[in-house]
């Protein structure tokens, strides 16, 4: 790719995965960038590097401003193969003493990762690095979203390099949020729910911890999607409302059927939920990818789960989905389960078990119907639906 001046001798050089559609189970349909920057002071500095497949082609970019055996320091902000898979070849082409500037844990991952004795140099919170004109600050983000992960800020620029914080899984021409607008801000969410919504309450502090310091920002350049430069407070003002999980009035109504029994059942929740103002949506687990479910769980208010009964257990797709939601830990929601049953009948009660693991507030035991709901069966999902939608708050 064509190196971007983003600011005055700070270029991106990332570089786009048009093709990628999985990223470790997370669906990226419109694939994602793996974004690096140059800054070219009285000393270069290259900050973070690309996947291993794409190395070359960082390489290339950097070429076209400077041979990259110039560069002076790499600065890793975290050690996800995606931002580091590339360094290897990267070192060997700009020279194996070079610096890295990384956290403590950085260094220890990166060590772990591909066991060279490179030129370490971790960096305590806070800690400076002085480029000539420029200066940078490493700000510590632990667990935002693994253990090493921080954040580099140039000062006189205003520029916070965030690595993933505020990402976007989103391949596009367009490098800054002005030039894609609004459609941006569904990639972000989607990317926040998937990411980080396990790490909502250090967000919230984080958030704090820069109003405090009063750091100025012009302009945040995370490392996979668009850079946000016209309007950086948005996306933290989006950070901090998706990570209070303010309960809206919705309900995100997940199942999956075998022979269309418990569909059927929430068909009948869904429209019962939209009577009373709710915004309702089914999301059969059959056709729609955890990833897209799991940001729809983000604002709802209310999450209500449906499986068969198969084998005395839980359907796979509704096990998978409750496994991933239990480990990103939602917070803030009522909830209900309903499933259709042949002869033993477990589902509705394993999944309330799972949501009392979530410590989500179950409002009904649940609705369990034998083979196919007969009008009774169907008045009881009807009249779940009124339940859930008295628990959720008004407009
Ligand atoms: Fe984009 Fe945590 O790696």
């Amino acid at each position: 790719m064509k190196p971007v001046e983003i600011s005055k001798d700070i270029y991106w050089l990332g570089v786009i995965d048009w093709n990628i559609r999985d990223f470790h189970g997370y669906s990226t349909y419109q694939g994602s960038t793996y974004n690096s920057f140059l800054i070219m002071d009285e000393k270069i500095a290259l900050i973070d590097t690309v996947k291993k497949e794409f190395a070359d082609e960082l390489i290339a970019s950097i070429s076209q401003l400077v041979d990259p055996k110039k560069i002076d320091y790499v600065i890793s902000n975290h050690t996800e193969m995606d931002h580091t898979g590339g360094l290897p070849r990267v070192m060997h082409r700009i020279g194996e003493d070079k610096p890295i500037y990384c956290s403590k844990m950085g260094q220890k991952n990166l060590s772990k990762h591909f066991r060279q004795k490179w030129n370490y140099q971790p960096v305590e919170n806070g800690g400076e690095l002085s480029l000539g004109k420029r200066t940078l600050t490493f700000m510590e983000t632990r667990m935002l979203h693994w253990p090493d992960n921080m954040f580099t800020y140039v000062n006189e620029d205003k520029i916070l390099f965030s690595s993933d914080g505020f990402g976007q899984h989103y391949a596009g021409v367009e490098r800054f949020d002005d030039e894609v607008g609004e459609a941006i801000m569904p990639h972000a969410k989607k990317y926040f729910a998937n990411i980080l919504l396990l790490y909502a309450p250090l967000i919230l502090k984080l958030v704090d911890k820069v109003k405090e310091m009063g750091l100025a920002i012009d302009m945040i350049c995370p490392d996979h999607g668009i850079i946000w430069r016209k309007d950086p407070e948005k996306i933290i003002n989006s950070y901090v409302e998706w990570s209070l999980q303010k309960p809206r009035r919705k309900a995100v109504v997940i199942f999956d059927t075998m022979w269309h029994s418990t569909e059927k059942m929430a068909e009948t929740i869904v429209a019962s939920l939209a009577e009373e103002g709710v915004d309702a949506r089914p999301m059969n687990l059959r056709n729609c990818h955890r990833s897209d479910i799991i940001t729809e769980v983000v604002d709802a208010g209310a999450i209500v789960m449906g499986s068969p009964t198969i084998n005395n257990g839980l359907f796979p797709t509704v096990s998978d989905f409750l496994t991933y939601m239990k480990g990103l830990k939602p917070l803030n929601k009522v909830a209900a389960a309903f499933g259709s049953y042949g002869w033993s009948g477990e589902a509705v009660k394993l999944i309330n078990s799972e949501f009392e693991q979530m410590k989500f507030d179950i409002i009904d035991p649940g609705v369990r119907i034998n083979y196919v709901p007969d009008d009774k069966g169907i008045d009881a999902c009807y009249e779940l639906g009124k339940k859930i939608a008295k628990a959720l708050p008004e407009k």
